[in-house]
Parts: structure tokens; C-alpha cells; sequence
């Protein structure tokens, strides 16, 4: 089972900036998931929130600043002051770094209204083309269905994970039409027989956020195939996967 780290490593250092995913290199894992939103001027940024309230010292809707406004603010004190000066990164200054440590990156195209998913996917897909990037280094998710059919044509050699909280009935439906790779849920509403179900189907199967090694030893005879988590640090510690 696979270790993913969540917004980087958000337990070490502050979420989606460059400072987490070396984090990522140092606990050596192969995989990060980060979040992406539109800029005013229309830069895809990588931030989760739809305001930068929470996670720089600025104030307001990402979408309402422009790149130059958003790059000057600190998103990194508000985590610790070592982090003094992280700037909100643009994915492609991300990529690239990612590229250049070997970590594999799963964007998470964040839509906080219907209308955005038409500019963020297409924007995204710019980014992607002026890589270059391996197809198999990166993979779309998104809890926007219109999200993936977007990235299905724009980007038809890269992986789609479709994104739930809980697993609905109707999920082969929403998996095929996409073409998605894998599937994504919450790891509190996940069942056995929705994991036999997924697996069954051919389809890896990754969760998120469990934080607690713990509490999710099962997932590993569930055959879940990834945990995203913000503390890969304390599954390494306890010499994950649980029999290994
Ligand atoms: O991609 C999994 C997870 O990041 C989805 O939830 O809110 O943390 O982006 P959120
Ligand atoms: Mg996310």
C-alpha cells in the first residue's frame, strides 16, 4: 500500500507550498496530492481554501487576486515562523520541483462554483503541456464530475481518480464516463464491501485523511492501494503497511 502526502506533508510544514514537498522527498515517499484553484488573472495556484484567509497573512478569495498580489503574501507563518517567506506556489513552479525530486503528483482541481471548471481545466492543461511531465507522474482527481470530462479530453493519456466523500450506488456510472483510473473516499464511510466492490472491479482504490495508523490496519486486507494522509511520518515510524 502506498503513502501519499496530503497538501505535502501538512502535519510538517505548511500545506501546499514548495517547503512541503520537499518534506515529501525527505520521508521519501513517491506521491503528493495538492489543490488547485484559478487565480483572477487566471494563473492556476495551488492553495485549498477558496479564500487565503486561513493560510497566508492576506485576506480574501483567491479568485479575486491577481498572481502578483497572491505571490507576495506569506503562507507560511501562520504554520511556524521557520517558514517565514513560502509563497502560495503556481503549479507550474510546483511541478517542476516535483519533477526535479521525483514525486509523483496527484492535482486536486478544486471548483467552488459550477462555472469555474471550464477556465481551470483548460488553464491546468497549458501548464501540463509546457512541461514536459511524464504521463504516468501525474493524475487528475477531482469532486467535479465536469472536472474529469474536461481532463478526459484535454489530457486523454493522463489518469483520473474520481473523487467521493462517501462511495454512492451509482459509482461504476460516474467512474466510466470519465474513464477514470481510480477512486477516491473518505476513508470514515468506507465498508468492506464497497472496497471487495472496487477492487473486484479492477480499479485502485485510495483514501483520505486517515491520520492514525491505527485506526485503518484493516484497509490493508481491504486492499486499499493508497492513504493520503497529512502524517505519513507516524506510518513510517510504525512500519507500515501492518505485516509487512
Ligand atoms: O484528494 C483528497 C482530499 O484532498 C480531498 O479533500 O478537502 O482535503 O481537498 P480536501
Ligand atoms: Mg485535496
Amino acid at each position: 500500500m502506498m503513502l501519499c502526502g496530503h497538501r505535502g506533508v501538512a502535519s510538517l510544514a505548511p500545506e501546499n507550498t514548495l517547503a512541503g514537498m520537499r518534506k515529501v522527498r525527505e520521508l521519501g515517499l513517491d506521491w503528493v496530492e495538492i489543490d488547485v484553484q484559478l487565480t483572477r488573472d487566471g494563473t492556476p495556484v495551488v492553495i485549498h481554501d477558496q479564500t487565503v484567509n486561513r493560510c497566508t497573512n492576506g485576506r480574501g478569495k483567491v479568485g479575486d487576486h491577481e498572481l502578483e498580489r497572491l505571490q507576495q503574501l506569506d503562507a507560511g507563518s501562520w504554520f511556524d515562523k521557520a517558514f517565514k517567506g513560502e509563497s502560495i506556489p503556481t503549479l507550474g513552479q510546483l511541478l517542476l520541483l516535483c519533477r526535479e525530486l521525483a514525486i509523483n503528483v496527484n492535482i486536486e482541481l478544486k471548483t467552488y462554483h459550477e462555472d469555474e471548471a471550464d477556465l481551470l481545466c483548460h488553464r491546468v492543461s497549458q501548464v501540463i503541456d509546457a512541461g514536459p511531465f511524464s504521463t504516468d507522474s501525474l493524475l487528475f482527481s477531482s469532486f467535479n464530475p465536469a472536472c474529469l470530462m474536461l481532463m478526459k479530453q484535454l489530457q486523454p493519456d493522463l489518469r483520473r481518480g474520481l473523487l467521493v466523500e462517501r462511495i454512492p450506488g451509482n459509482w461504476p456510472q460516474l467512474m466510466a464516463e470519465p474513464g477514470c483510473y481510480s477512486l477516491h473516499c473518505n476513508f470514515r464511510y468506507l465498508t468492506r464491501a464497497q472496497a471487495r466492490a472496487v477492487k473486484q472491479a479492477g480499479y485502485p482504490l485510495y483514501c483520505y485523511t486517515p491520520n492514525k495508523p491505527d485506526k485503518v490496519k484493516h484497509f490493508a486486507d481491504w486492499g486499499v492501494d493508497m492513504l493520503i494522509t497529512d502524517r505519513p511520518q507516524d506510518y513510517l515510524a510504525a512500519g507500515w503497511p501492518p505485516g509487512s
